[in-house]
């Protein structure tokens, strides 16, 4: 058997056709947040019951072939007594883990982020597996404005590469995630300079520290302008990302995920599928998104019992929607 027959396997698995990953890996800060648009309060028992009800819902495994954890839900039960991570492989769903530790400042490089977590993380993802998990996430994040230097860009790319040879030993397919901020003022083309340069560097010190890009997923940032700057349009989003892609990634790559980055749910679809009508590419791509496809079950959800049915229709739909786009055969008159 090829060493990475399993790793490549669950790749497979991951990157079907017509599904998507559902990123349900908010830190218990992070899901403050989330549960705000519910008008709920942060607390154990509502994180549990919000992801309680998304991996519950009806027909998910249809659109959505895999679901990232956060350590504290991987480790936690659904109210009948089942780990969640047991639940979604029931359902044929690949459980997965964020092991990163979240981002700290670089010293003397200003507001620069790394991205810590590579302490004993051989022996967190030993215990990964065995909860269940067989794929894993790291995320490091760069403005566009101001650019990322090269030493941090860098210095992040050897961590990741690190993480990734790392999971790849342990029997887990690692996801690459560095993220290139949609927050900010900034132009397409701004944009496109800064996810080209970084994701050149994050592959190219992948293949440096030999890791098998077969068995790992890149996750990142559609090429798109800045939040606070008038809209890309979908047909220059793709254009913009495909070229950048074409540019920065090895075609070996075993897949790529898109993130949603704080887009519009409807957004994010959209420019799923003018990313795919542009034909065939040499990698796998689908999305891996988080508030895109959240938010608006929360919203749905509102914190009451009696919505649980409908806000679980509100993330199937959206789901399935992403898994036309990803198939170019979204069609928005028939999105509500
Ligand atoms: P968003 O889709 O909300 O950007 O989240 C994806 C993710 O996993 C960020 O790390």
């Amino acid at each position: 058997m090829e060493k990475n027959e399993e790793l490549y396997r669950i790749v497979d698995a991951l990157m079907q056709e017509g599904k998507g990953l559902l990123a349900a890996d908010e830190s218990d800060g992070t899901a403050a947040k989330r549960l705000e648009l519910a008008k709920l309060p942060n607390t154990q028992e509502n994180r549990r019951a919000w992801r309680e009800i998304m991996l519950t819902t009806p027909n998910l495994e249809e659109f959505i072939s895999g679901v990232i954890f956060f350590d504290s839900t991987i480790r936690d039960t659904a109210s009948l007594g089942m780990p969640f991570a047991d639940l979604v492989a029931a359902r044929g769903i690949v459980p997965g883990i964020k092991v990163d530790k979240g981002l700290v400042l670089v010293e003397n490089f200003g507001e620069e982020t790394v991205t810590e977590g590579l302490d004993s993380l051989a022996t967190r993802l030993r215990e990964y597996h065995d909860l269940g998990a067989r794929f894993a996430k790291w995320r490091a994040a760069f403005t566009v404005t101001p650019a990322p230097s090269d030493e941090v860009i860098m210095l992040n790319a050897m961590m990741m590469a690190r993480y990734a040879a790392l999971c790849q030993a342990a029997g887990i397919v690692p996801i690459v995630e560095p993220e290139v901020l949609y927050d900010g003022e900034h132009t397409i083309e701004a944009a496109q300079e800064v996810t080209e340069k970084v994701l050149v560097w994050t592959c190219d010190v992948l293949e440096r520290y030999h890791v098998d890009l077969k068995a790992c997923i890149l996750k990142t940032s559609m090429v798109l302008a800045g939040k606070k700057h008038e809209r890309s349009s979908p047909a220059d989003v793709a254009d913009a990302t495909v070229r950048t892609l074409h540019i920065a990634v090895p075609h070996t790559m075993g897949g790529i995920v898109f993130l949603s980055g704080g887009q519009e749910a409807k957004q994010a679809t959209q420019n799923m599928h003018a990313i795919a009508k542009l034909g065939t590419q040499p990698w796998r791509i689908s999305t891996s998104y988080s508030r895109a496809l959240e938010e608006p079950m929360l919203k749905v959800w509102a914190g009451k019992e009696e919505n649980i049915e409908d806000a679980q229709n509100v993330l199937a739909h959206r789901a399935h929607m992403n898994g036309l786009a990803q198939k170019g055969m979204y069609d928005e008159s028939k999105d509500i």
